[in-house]
């Protein structure tokens, strides 16, 4: 299937501001002239919303890690296919709040649950769709917990706090996996999540904005399958090396420093 447009995943563990961040890059990409789709997971589809009840409710606690993975991996392929894979083709910039890496962090390294088992699903399409650009969103783990409970308090909402309700152990192994992840492909970018909200913003955006406005489409003015293409190609080629971290103009000095070796 031809993809044209660009995937970006926001991960991290709870609390590192996945979320908030999300929606004030969406603001600011529609401000530019770029609308993103913003999805999330589980979830984005109906059948996802459901399974996301069941994954998130506390009551569903003690679910054997294999379901847990299954659950996952049944919300993620109809999501991909029904909302992910149409809007690639359409050219649209995507925004998904977690996602496969989230699998393999939780499931993997916060459940035991082998890595290689969950890549080996994650092979069959349409689940061998994998992200442009992987943001990480790094807070300390105690931190992220005590701001997600907060707002959980603040929204009374208790609906979805079956992981969080985890250990501090588990999420320490949640966090340590999401480290060891960048390290293991290009593509993803760690981002100091731990500033005010509108610092961590400026970092995400900096970055974001020359990738997303690659493929921005002028009013009126349509880009052929071929153009799409080349764009996508640049794109990608300009996502950082894996484990690189830091703000503003990155992805090009990246790309310069790739150029030089
Ligand atoms: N940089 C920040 N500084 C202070 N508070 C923040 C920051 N970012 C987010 N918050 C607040 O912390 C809480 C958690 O943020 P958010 O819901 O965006 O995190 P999340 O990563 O999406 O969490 P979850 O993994 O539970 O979905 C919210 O109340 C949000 O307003
Ligand atoms: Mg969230």
């Amino acid at each position: 299937m031809r993809r044209r447009g660009i995937f970006i995943t926001f991960e991290g563990v709870e609390g590192s501001g996945k979320t908030t961040q999300i929606r004030r890059l969406a603001r600011r990409l529609r401000k530019e002239g770029i609308p993103p789709v913003v999805t999330r997971e589980p979830g984005g589809t109906a059948l996802g919303d459901a399974l996301r009840r069941l994954l998130l409710d506390p009551a569903s606690a003690g679910m054997p890690p294999l379901t847990e993975l299954l659950l996952y991996a049944a919300a993620r392929a109809d999501h991909i296919h029904r909302v992910i894979q149409p809007a690639l083709e359409r050219g649209r910039v995507v925004l998904c709040d977690r996602y496969l890496d989230a699998t393999l962090a939780y499931q993997g390294y916060g459940r035991g649950l082998p890595l290689d088992l969950i890549r080996r699903i994650h092979s069959v399409p349409p689940l061998g769709l994998r992200p442009d650009l992987t943001l990480l969103l790094e807070i300390d783990v105690e931190k992220g917990l005590r701001r997600a409970r907060r707002r959980d308090e603040a929204l009374r909402s208790s609906g979805e706090g079956r992981f969080e309700a985890e250990s501090l152990e588990f999420h320490r192994r949640v966090a340590a996996g999401y480290r060891r992840l960048t390290l293991s492909r290009r593509g993803y970018r760690r981002i100091d999540a731990s500033g005010p909200i509108g610092e961590v913003a400026e970092k995400i955006a900096r970055f974001v904005l020359p990738l997303a406005g690659a493929i921005r489409t002028e009013r009126g003015s349509r880009k052929t399958a071929g153009e799409h293409s080349r764009i996508h190609r640049s794109v990608v080629a300009r996502t950082p090396r894996s484990g690189a971290r830091g703000g503003a103009g990155v992805g090009r000095r990246a790309v310069a420093r790739r150029g030089g070796r």
